[in-house]
């Protein structure tokens, strides 16, 4: 069988840095496209085909990547939530002008899918509800806004060109990263299991109400996965565990865990008191996966696993 040659932009990036693990351990031809320098880890690099270095802004630099012929690229580059908060002419170079210059390259080169990352933040604020990807979209922020310009690009192309384009709109991802250098402690989850591992306690910058989905980085790759081997055209997948929990009811699982393990309970502060009962009540919402899960998608990561796997890693490096 012919192997598949996938590119993969953000190739070093927290996310990017596990999928393209994963898919060269699943037998796929990848190329990682990392941005300033080439990952330190010899043994990430030789699972790969290429290891390519550039700027998605470049178009020059781009139109010499499509030469290789990709049958899938995955985009994955983006600002975050803070940078996206930046100057719009710069925000916009990043998060949404190369989603068009890659599928106008590309889409000249045999390109046949591009997955494009996108984030549940497109939905705006959730009420008590199940969010299926046809729910209207309504950006709260920045980040948001750009990624649902983005979106509209891979709709533009689906209509327009022969390439096959899936959008996923992420929940929260969460893991041990690939590389030490990746931007992920500002996650929910790593930061209060590292919070747990280093300080031995657990402080929530919130009185613990607010409400997250959280899915681990393999059932991220294993979603993504799924999308490369459909035949089936949805345009959109939402990609989260399905499982809606308070940030105050996972930082009881990592509590609870780290009793387990370490056999000490350790306290857990809010910030705000007197309002936790009252807005744990508040609202609840699921981000509905049962799209993604009917072309054969299944989590396999407990958030228990998952904290477990995130101790195993800062037990490792201490
Ligand atoms: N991490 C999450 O939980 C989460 C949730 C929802 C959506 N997403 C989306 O998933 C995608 C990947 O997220 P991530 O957490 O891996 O982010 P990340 O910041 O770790 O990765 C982005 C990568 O893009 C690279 N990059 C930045 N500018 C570039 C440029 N001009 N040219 C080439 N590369 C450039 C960065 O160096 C980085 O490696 C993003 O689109 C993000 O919005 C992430």
């Amino acid at each position: 069988m012919v192997k598949k040659k996938i590119l993969v932009t953000g190739g070093s990036g927290y996310i990017g840095s596990r999928i393209c693990l994963y898919l060269a351990n699943k037998g796929y031809d990848v190329t990682a496209l990392c941005y300033s320098k080439i990952p330190a880890d010899e043994t990430w690099i030789e699972k790969m085909d290429k290891v390519l270095i550039g700027d998605v802004r470049d178009e020059q630099f781009l139109q010499e990547v499509a030469n290789y012929e990709y049958d899938i690229l995955i985009h994955l580059v983006s600002l975050d939530h803070h940078q996206s908060n930046g100057t719009p002419s710069f925000v916009s170079s990043v998060n949404i002008t190369p989603v068009w210059s890659l599928l106008d390259v590309f889409s000249k080169k045999g390109l046949k899918k591009f997955i494009y990352f996108s984030t549940a933040q497109v939905y705006g604020g959730l009420k008590d509800e199940v969010v299926s990807e046809n729910k209207l979209l309504s950006s709260k922020n920045p980040y948001g806004l750009t990624h649902q310009v983005g979106e509209m690009i891979c709709e533009y192309y689906n209509v327009n060109s022969d390439v096959d384009c899936h959008v996923v709109r992420l929940s929260n991802s969460y893991g041990a990263p690939i590389f030490e250098e990746n931007n992920c402690w500002w996650l929910v989850v790593n930061d209060l299991c590292r919070m747990a591992y280093n300080q031995k306690r657990i402080v929530l910058q919130s009185d613990g109400s607010p409400l997250r989905d959280f899915i681990h980085g393999w059932d991220v790759c294993a979603g993504v996965q799924t999308i490369i081997e459909t035949k089936a055209k949805h345009p959109v997948y939402n990609l989260s565990s399905g499982i809606t929990l308070s940030i105050l009811e996972i930082a009881e699982k990592v509590e609870k865990v780290f009793a387990q393990r370490y056999g000490l309970k350790l306290p857990i502060e809010v910030t705000v008191s007197g309002q936790k009962e009252e807005s744990l009540k508040a609202t609840n919402y699921k981000i509905d996966n049962s799209l993604i899960c009917s072309i054969g998608f299944k989590p396999k990561w407990s958030l228990e696993d998952g904290i477990n796997d995130l101790l195993d890693y800062l037990q490792k490096g201490s």
